[in-house]
């Protein structure tokens, strides 16, 4: 529609030119080869594109299976295993805790247990998120960690809120040397854990209000002895690369750039097929320049030490203990069953709008930060080379075609800013971004894409709640990882996005493709009444205090632990 507008009116406006021009100027009929060469190039390019979208069709619809099939298939016997796994009685929930972190669980486990079971809670095993990160810790004393807590508190610099928990008044409150506005964080443990009749000591903990993650264990430090001295240091790295201080961890990883190629069976489409692997810095060196949290991000307070900081989201490399973000309970944030329309109302599309957050744009780098990619493939304002996948004299074959359908991808930016002033306007003539996007228009397309800001987040749950598809892209770490699997309710993206616009094709313009996108919807639909309920969140919370308690026992030993320091 938009194109025959377009064509129209280009034609009258030649009309009138050529109108207006002097009667002696017999070349001027010249002029009207210019709209045909609109028209042709128009016809063109929408046969390219039918002729794609075709291809895929006969290459996909007939014997052959598009690689992610293979994915999905294995993926919903992997979910379909963790649910059957779960342990059915404390005692095996106990073993099941040894089995996996090879220390006894935290005090009090056995009335979390009741607690998760009678709230029908559908994990009980699954947090090795939580319990990997809080591993290191236990290599220090519970006298050790408080001195650390202390001298945090102390420090003007460390930003973090100073938050204690009181089971008795069934209460938690913060506070921070200088700011008033905590984000909700003590009214988020207030509604998770306000009505829950604890039976706990009181419990310290710190709270990152910034959405980037804060700790890195730095590598050279081994033993807990060396932490007697100096504990930590803090240091400012908003707006700078951070990619070099963050990866120090990876020299005592073994796999340190050990690239995981994939597999052949995804015909070099980076399909993720591990969500763990996908994320992981040491083996990712590109990431480097991927990323505007990696390359500027917008603040960036490090701390380098053995300190126990609660976040939303952490980078693979850092030490962040995570707890669910109080934006998933905000009121803005939640899924609206009105909202949504039935999946065959949808348009048969991909859907995103947003800011440009994600990074501090103070030079031309901001065309490598991860939502500026994002745009520029979706619009396709890099003209560079995309790959799809054909049969070809019966087998698959990859492709490179300058074709991107861009009636799949309705996605652009509404607001443009963190940038220099400069930065600001050569992003906002690049990208020409829409004014305005309603908050739930997502909800009108069937794939719905989410991506990082500069931290996590915070729409992502009302797309996995709706009867839409999730197309997530993400490089951080979250609460959820355990319980989240990637192909059963959401499609994991990779962050090159080579493979976005082959998954786009497929799941939009294939019978089998959409099929798939149609059951991804609903299961994740589904799995979110289930399994991220207010009580699920209660369910994390309060076996994260447990752990949290255990750590800060002045009574307790350094524990010898079986994870890197
Ligand atoms: C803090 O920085 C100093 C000087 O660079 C260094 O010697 C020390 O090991 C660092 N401490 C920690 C905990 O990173
Ligand atoms: C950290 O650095 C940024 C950018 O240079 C600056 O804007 C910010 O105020 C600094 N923050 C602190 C706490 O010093
Ligand atoms: C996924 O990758 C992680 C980290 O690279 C690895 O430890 C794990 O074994 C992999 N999982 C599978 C199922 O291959």
């Amino acid at each position: 529609m938009q194109v025959i507008l377009c064509i129209s009116s280009t034609l009258f406006a030649i009309g009138q030119i050529i109108h207006m021009l002097p009667r002696q100027m017999n070349y001027k009929q010249v002029l009207w080869v210019l709209p045909l060469l609109i028209v042709v190039s128009y016809i063109q390019n929408t046969v390219a594109i039918n002729s794609l979208k075709s291809a895929a069709q006969l290459s996909f619809d007939g014997s052959l299976s598009h690689p992610v099939e293979a994915i999905i298939n294995s993926a919903k016997e992997g979910f379909d295993n963790m649910k059957r796994m779960q342990s059915q009685s404390y005692v095996v929930a106990h073993d099941e805790y040894i089995r996996r972190y090879g220390v006894e669980p935290p005090p009090g486990f056995e009335a979390w247990y009741k607690f998760a079971v009678s709230n029908n809670s559908p994990i009980i095993d699954e947090f090795d998120t939580m319990t990997k990160n809080i591993l290191p810790f236990l290599k220090l004393s519970g006298k050790d960690i408080l001195e650390t807590m202390s001298a945090l508190q102390d420090d003007a610099r460390s930003e973090t809120w100073d938050c204690t928990f009181s089971a008795r008044e069934a209460q938690t409150s913060c506070t921070h040397p200088y700011r008033s506005w905590d984000r909700h964080i003590s009214w988020m443990f207030d509604t998770l854990l306000g009505d829950l009749q604890l039976d706990l000591p009181s419990i310290r903990f710190f709270v990152n209000h910034l959405d980037e993650p804060r700790v890195v264990i730095p590598p050279q430090l081994t033993t807990a002895k060396q932490y007697q001295d100096q504990r930590f240091n803090i240091t400012n790295l908003s707006h700078q690369p951070v990619y070099k201080t963050i990866v120090q961890p990876c020299e005592s990883h073994k796999n340190r750039y050990e690239i995981d190629k994939g597999d052949a069976l995804t015909f070099g489409l980076p399909f993720v097929t591990n969500s763990s692997s996908a994320i992981d810095l040491c083996q990712h060196p590109e990431y480097e320049t991927q990323h505007g949290l990696i390359m500027s991000p917008v603040s960036f307070n490090l701390i380098e030490g053995l300190v126990p900081v609660l976040s939303t989201g952490t980078l693979s490399t850092m030490a962040d203990i995570l707890y669910p973000s109080p934006a998933y309970l905000e009121s803005e944030f939640q899924y609206e069953k009105s909202y949504d329309i039935p999946w065959d109302d949808k348009a048969n599309k991909l859907y995103w709008a947003g800011s440009t957050t994600g990074g501090f744009a103070t030079d031309d780098n901001w065309r490598n930060y991860h939502r500026q990619r994002f745009i520029t493939l979706g619009q396709n304002l890099g003209y560079g080379q995309h790959s799809y996948l054909q049969k070809s004299g019966g087998y698959i074959q990859r492709i490179k075609s300058s074709i991107l359908d861009r009636r799949l991808f309705d996605v652009s930016f509404t607001r443009i800013f963190q940038c220099t002033w400069k930065q600001c306007k050569s992003q906002r003539n690049f990208f020409s971004p829409k004014s305005w996007a309603h908050k739930d228009a997502a909800l009108r397309s069937k794939l719905v894409f989410d991506i990082d800001g500069n931290g996590i987040s915070g729409r992502y749950y009302k797309l996995l709640a709706s009867k839409s598809t999730p197309l997530k892209q993400t490089l951080l770490k979250e609460w959820h990882d355990d319980r989240l699997i990637p192909w059963v309710h959401y499609v994991p993206v990779s962050q090159s996005m080579d493979e976005l616009p082959e998954l786009v094709l497929y799941l939009t313009s294939t019978q089998r493709g959409q099929q798939r996108a149609q059951e991804i919807a609903e299961q994740g639909h589904e799995w979110f009444r289930k399994a991220f309920r207010t009580v699920d969140f209660s369910i994390y919370t309060y076996r994260l205090l447990l752990e949290l308690a255990r750590l800060q026992d002045p009574a307790r030993d350094a524990i010898k632990v079986n994870a890197p320091l």
